[in-house]
């Protein structure tokens, strides 16, 4: 049942191809077919202008729209990374299962937005969460492509990891369904500050959908830590693009007091 209301930069930029699989157990140049395929099919969503025009966009399609979304190479957040299409494919092609239609809908570290602007179009009350130099693109980005064409309008806003979470989002008015997060993981000094965020934000009945992509063991360590706050399964395991999809949900359920 829905709620009531509404550093360092990554380590790699090789992400536009999924690349072959290394496995012991597959010679080189073999592709594990599954994970291929589907990275294949999440890659393919992406296309660029036929047309050179005023302003560089890249687009993307999802629930059979033209997305278009601008970058900007300055900071980290104004780049979008293949675990927003990653999550992006799967919320539309498991809507049976993880509807969002008028669920209340948080995304940390949105970036460029896509995340955000695809959970709109599936029907989500969606609050999109970034740094504050972000706001002004993943601004432009989420009213460009989700004017006219969404049931709720998305709120984009400030959310820094670990400052002033409680003040700016009290549980007693801010139950989420869903906290949404692709990417957030990687070489920066804020990951406790991330963790103690998802902590808060989560509520008994709030699942976790994170995109996460694997590249440094110090801060892959960081889903062996959230095990243990966290129940994980794993939704999809993609090789070819480092990247796996989980969904997460509290371990222990809160007490009236403490989650209040
Ligand atoms: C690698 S980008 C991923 C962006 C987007 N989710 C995607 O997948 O395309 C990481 C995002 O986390 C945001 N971020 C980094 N540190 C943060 C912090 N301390 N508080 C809030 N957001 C942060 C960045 O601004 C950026 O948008």
């Amino acid at each position: 049942m829905s709620c009531l209301s509404h550093a360092s930069p990554p380590a790699d930029t090789d992400t536009q191809q999924p690349k072959v699989a290394e496995d012991s157990s597959t010679k080189q140049g073999d592709i594990i077919p599954v994970d291929a395929e589907l990275a294949k099919a999440i890659m393919s969503r992406r296309f660029q202008p036929s047309a050179i025009g005023p302003e560089t966009w890249e687009g993307y399609i999802f629930s059979d729209l033209e997305i278009r979304i601008k970058e900007s190479t300055d900071l980290y957040g104004a780049v979008l990374w293949p675990s927003a299409m990653v999550l992006c494919h799967f919320l539309e092609t498991n809507q049976d299962k993880y509807n969002l239609e008028h669920k209340n809908v948080i995304e940390l570290g949105a970036g460029t937005g896509l995340v955000t602007i695809v959970s709109s179009l599936l029907g989500a009350k969606v609050t999109s969460t970034d740094l504050p130099d972000v706001l002004g693109n993943l601004q432009y980005n989420v009213t460009r492509n989700t004017k006219g064409r969404c049931k709720y309008i998305p709120l984009v806003t400030e959310l820094i990891w670990g400052q002033n979470v409680a003040e700016r989002f009290p549980r007693a008015t801010h139950c989420f369904d869903y906290i949404l997060a692709a990417d957030v993981v990687y070489a920066h000094p804020y990951l406790d500050e991330l963790m103690d965020t998802f902590d808060y934000l989560c509520q008994d009945s709030t699942q976790i959908l994170w995109a996460m992509r694997f590249r440094l063991d110090p801060e892959n360590s960081f889903v062996d830590r959230f095990q243990q706050r966290f129940n994980l399964e794993e939704l999809y395991d993609l090789p070819s693009l480092s990247i796996k999809l989980y969904r997460a949900w509290r371990k222990i359920k809160r007490t009236k007091e403490a989650a209040a």
